[in-house]
Order: C-alpha cells, then sequence, then structure tokens
C-alpha cells in the first residue's frame, strides 16, 4: 500500500478546511488528535488536528507514525513575524526549525535577578548527560526541512497569490513573545523568520523516525512591523499547502 502524507494544524481553522479537501474522509480519533483519513489525487493522505502547542504535537505525531507509517510529514499553520521584511500572508518554508524555548539560565544568587538577554540555548538532544552541566548541550539544535518537500514547496510558489513565499527559519516554544526587543534577539540570536507553538515538536519526532519533515508557516501577524492578526491566512496556509502535497505525491 501507499504511505500517507500527513499534514498537520493545530487549530479547527488551521486543519479542517484542508481536510475538507480530501476526497472519501473516514475521521479517526485517538486522545484529543483527529485524524483525517483520506485522499488527494487517489494518494492517501491524513490531516491531523493536532491541538495547540509543542505537547500535543509531539504526541499527535508520534502516534501518527507509528499508527500510519507516514511517507512525510509537513507541519503546517500560522505564526509571528521575527522579520520586518515579511508581512501577513507572506509564507515561510522552514529550511529549519528550531525549539526557541528550551534555554538555560545563568547562574545568578539570592537577589542577582533575572537576566533572559544572557540565557543561553539548550540541546536536550545533545547527550544522554545532564543538559545542565554538559556544555556540549549549549548548542542550537537546527532541523533541516526535507529537501524533497521543499523543492515541491518552491515549484508551485507562483499558486500563492496573497503574498510572498520564503525560505527560513521557523522558532517553536509554548511561548507567545510581544516583547520587540525579546523577538529581535532569537531574530539575531536563532535566525528565526517567524515563531509558533509546533514546528519544533513535529520536526524532533520526525527525526526521530527519519521521517521526512517541513514547516510552512504563513504570518497570521507581525509585530515587528505592526503587521496585525488576521485569521483569513490560516486558509489561504491550507490551499497553498494543498498545491505542495499534490506536487509532493505526484513524484512519488
Ligand atoms: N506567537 C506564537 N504562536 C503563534 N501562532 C500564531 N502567531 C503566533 C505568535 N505570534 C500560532 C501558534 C499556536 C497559536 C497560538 O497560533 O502556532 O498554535
Amino acid at each position: 500500500a501507499q504511505k500517507p502524507v500527513i499534514v498537520q494544524g493545530p487549530m479547527p481553522i488551521e486543519a479542517e478546511e484542508f481536510a475538507q479537501k480530501l476526497d472519501d474522509v473516514k475521521e479517526e480519533t485517538s486522545g484529543s488528535f483527529v485524524f483525517y483519513k483520506g485522499t488527494l489525487d487517489g494518494y492517501p493522505v491524513i490531516v491531523t488536528k493536532t491541538g495547540k502547542g509543542m505537547e500535543n504535537t509531539a504526541a499527535a505525531t508520534a502516534i501518527a507514525i507509528e499508527k500510519y507509517e507516514p511517507l512525510a510529514i509537513i507541519n503546517q499553520g500560522t505564526s509571528g513575524g521575527h522579520d520586518a521584511d515579511l508581512n501577513v500572508f507572506d509564507i515561510v518554508l522552514g529550511k529549519r526549525t528550531v525549539n526557541i524555548g528550551s534555554l538555560k539560565t545563568a547562574n545568578k544568587e539570592k537577589g542577582e535577578g533575572i537576566d533572559p538577554t544572557i540565557w543561553k540555548p539548550m540541546d536536550l538532544m545533545a547527550s544522554e548527560g545532564s543538559a545542565g552541566e554538559d556544555p556540549d548541550a549549549e548548542n542550537i539544535r537546527y532541523y533541516d526541512g526535507n529537501q524533497e518537500l521543499l523543492s515541491s514547496a518552491n515549484a508551485v510558489k507562483d499558486t500563492y497569490t496573497k503574498g510572498k513565499i520564503v525560505e527560513g527559519t521557523i522558532g517553536s516554544a509554548d511561548v507567545w513573545n510581544n516583547e520587540v526587543d525579546r523577538i529581535n534577539w532569537f531574530h539575531e540570536k536563532y535566525g528565526t523568520s517567524v515563531e509558533e507553538m509546533e514546528g519544533a515538536a513535529a520536526a524532533q519526532i520526525a527525526s526521530a523516525y527519519d521521517v521526512p519533515f517541513l514547516g510552512i508557516r504563513v504570518l497570521s501577524n507581525n509585530k515587528v512591523n505592526d503587521g496585525q492578526y488576521n485569521p483569513d491566512t490560516a486558509a489561504a496556509n491550507q490551499e497553498y499547502v494543498y498545491e505542495v502535497v499534490k506536487h509532493y505525491i505526484s513524484k512519488s
């Protein structure tokens, strides 16, 4: 049998639009996760409504891999801009995805305060030893987007007319940053183009199982250039990701 392509979206507005485009959909649930199993051009595609955040996404990814043995996983949805050149409705293809919530603070004694600008990155996958003590863990771990998925995404760029499409770095954490100085800190230190709350969790689990992975994120807001939140971006992104999947399966 053909291995399915999995398309993940956190919120109903980020998953249901895509699920409605599939043929012969059968809905399955596992825990709080909803899997819409259907076909696209006769090829098996499973849309997952994961729920928001890193934990839901990691669990939904592991369950999907164990249950459905996917050919590839695309994690997609909305995001907030970290780059002033990106506007609401622009789309970032995750050439890299990185956890921006995995951090180690400085050593400070009682009364010495809190200083997030000198926090260091912490790589929980660096070794099996203590991430608090291991100097190798003071490192940013990037998950590369899969080349074939990226090339399909680039091949259908022109079908998207609501904004531009760029390759970039997607940062993820269970944090919504509204401090522009903090956003700029991540942009400079990590090279982030956008932030969201799921991509790096899915990328980490996909990598654990060697499943090809790509994050595709539309900007629904950009604090850096005053881009106001627009929920319609979620549907726009799914229309584009539909074209990406169509192209990808035509080569499989
Ligand atoms: N910061 C963090 N998450 C964001 N999301 C959209 N914009 C942002 C932002 N600026 C996405 C997350 C999560 C939900 C809150 O919306 O991925 O699913």
